[in-house]
């Protein structure tokens, strides 16, 4: 070992189903410089140590997309993560397959229900005719107007959102935070004539199943922000046709409580999401709900500063929190 190069420790997911019938992880010590990428350390081990060891990668520029993986239990690009900040973070190297996707060997996955998502949400422009483009001209629109999906076309589409979103775990009919945010580009965008189409089809399929957890944002190497596009998207599907579906509803009564009185009244909130007659089909979970934590039947009194709230919103109202970048 160099004085420059510290002994890396991985373990790598190994599994073939022609052979193996379980997954196993295997160990692997290289001494390598801290600025190695995991990339690049993989591809030593393939060239040195264990030639059947199958990954999928191109640019090493991290451009392609392609060597998107879990390394150390998170979604990155192997050519971009280094082997120093892992090693002394975690004193180990875990390298995984992508989640959400079956593993078809190894580090490699099949990112058919990633594209499927994709095609869902029909990503190509749907042109208005009484709005051509001009002669001579590659775009119809303002800066304002491109600026207002300035993020999305930095996507490299390598899925690591995909893989570390849980609402795609939970639900595979979910479509996805690279799709959502995908399709928010053509819902602004002015040239679309089917952009009103779009974000109210997008309301029951699979829009509110988005938990906000912020992970695809996390985990994405181009900085797209896909939560915050959903959380566009929301707003948009409520402003366009009102609160139609569970999850909007829950939204909008968790902010009606909040202006009302300051605290969630929760038997409120349940009636306002599921209404009257949707309520009952709860009144199993919610009687065991009570009877754990009674206070929760109980109406909540409003809080002292009540008038503080209002301003927070009335603030809100007037200038919506501002995005970096
Ligand atoms: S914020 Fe929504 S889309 Fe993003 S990872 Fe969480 S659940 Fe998935
Ligand atoms: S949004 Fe980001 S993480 Fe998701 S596919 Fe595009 S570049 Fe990758
Ligand atoms: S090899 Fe192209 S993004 Fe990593």
């Amino acid at each position: 070992m160099s004085a420059a190069t510290v002994p890396a420790a991985f373990e790598v997911y190994r599994f073939d189903p022609a052979h193996d019938k379980t997954p196993r992880y295997q160990r692997y010590t290289l001494d390598l410089s801290p600025h190695t990428v995991v990339l690049t350390a993989l591809l030593r081990i393939r060239a040195e140590v264990d030639p059947s060891l199958t990954l999928r990668y191109s640019c090493r520029s991290a451009i392609c997309g392609s060597c998107a993986m879990q390394i150390n239990s998170k979604s990155r690009l192997a050519c971009e993560a280094h082997v120093g900040p892992e090693m002394a973070r975690h004193g180990r190297i875990v390298v995984e397959p992508m989640r959400n996707q079956p593993v078809l060997r190894d580090l490699v996955v099949d990112q058919t229900p990633f594209w499927q998502q994709y095609d869902r949400i029909e990503p190509h422009l749907k042109l208005d005719p009484a709005r051509p483009m001009p002669e001579g001209k590659v775009t119809a629109m303002t800066p304002e107007e491109v600026n207002r999906f300035r993020e999305t076309p930095r996507c490299i589409a390598c899925a690591a959102c995909y893989s570390a979103c849980p609402a795609v775990e939970a639900d595979a009919g979910f479509p996805g935070p690279m799709a959502l945010a995908k399709l928010y580009r053509f819902v602004v965008d002015p040239r679309d004539q089917a952009h009103q189409d779009r974000l109210l089809r997008i309301q029951p399929n699979g829009l509110w199943l988005c938990l906000r957890c912020h992970l695809c944002t996390e985990a994405c190497p181009k900085d797209v922000r896909p939560s915050e596009r959903i959380r566009d998207l929301k707003e948009m599907a409520i402003a366009a046709e009102g609160a139609t579906e569970l999850g909007s509803r829950h939204a909008v009564g968790f902010k009606e409580n909040i202006v009302d009185r300051g605290l969630l009244n929760e038997m409120r909130l349940v009636r306002q999401t599921y209404g009257t007659v949707g309520m009952l089909g709860q009144v199993g979970q919610g009687l065991k709900i009570v009877r754990k934590k009674p206070e929760i039947a109980r109406k909540p009194a409003r809080i002292a500063d009540l008038e503080e709230v209002e301003k927070i919103y009335e603030a809100l109202d007037r200038s919506p929190p501002k995005e970096e970048g």
